[in-house]
């Protein structure tokens, strides 16, 4: 039977500021069952984009990238804030939900052509996987597909993302 994966998830008030419902995967990730089910599922989609690469925004991109390079047994890249990262970077600028930012990439993170994953924990307005998606093709990769464990439909980051021309997968809305 498919796992609802929406019990593993903690809605927390009024966090990290007044009037932002959070949406805390940690309950997930501390179920092995779950998070592996959830891996699995964006890994099943990433086979069907094949995936050279897979990229995910600090930090919460990285738990639900790692494991899914790790099972395509491709290479991951960590997109980072700002001074993180050693070496030649791009930067892309983005708002968020609460706040504004920056994302950056290697330069040698992406090889020109390669079909690259992105993850992330959750899909708000779209800005943090916008940047990312950026930082990507700046570097000359290609952006195959992007998948997420949670999507917030009334902030509209699907629309955002579709209406560039990218395929969304998630695997829970709110
Ligand atoms: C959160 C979340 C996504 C982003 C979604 O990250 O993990 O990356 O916000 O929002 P958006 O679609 O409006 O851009 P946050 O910036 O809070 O950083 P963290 O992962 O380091 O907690
Ligand atoms: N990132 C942006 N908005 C968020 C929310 N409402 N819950 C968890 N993470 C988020």
């Amino acid at each position: 039977m498919a796992i609802d994966f929406t019990k593993y998830v903690a809605t927390v008030p009024n966090y990290p500021e007044d009037g932002v419902i959070f949406r805390d995967i940690s309950p997930l990730m501390a179920n092995g069952k779950a998070y592996h089910a959830a891996t699995d599922e964006i890994v099943k989609y990433a086979k069907e984009k094949g995936v050279d690469m897979v990229v995910g925004p600090e930090a919460r991109g990285f738990i639900v990238g790692c494991p899914v390079a790790y099972e395509l047994g491709v290479g991951f890249a960590a997109a980072r804030k700002a001074g993180k990262l050693p070496g030649e970077t791009v930067e892309a600028k983005y708002e968020l939900e609460y706040g504004t930012s920056a994302l950056y990439l290697q330069r040698d993170a992406i090889q020109p052509g390669q079909k690259v994953l992105v993850t992330d924990d959750l899909l708000a307005t779209g800005g943090t996987i916008g940047a990312t998606i950026q930082l990507i093709e700046d570097l000359g990769g290609i952006v195959v597909g992007t998948a997420f464990f949670i999507e917030l439909d009334d902030l509209h980051g699907r629309e955002k993302i579709e209406s560039n021309g990218y395929d969304v997968f998630t695997l829970m809305n709110y």
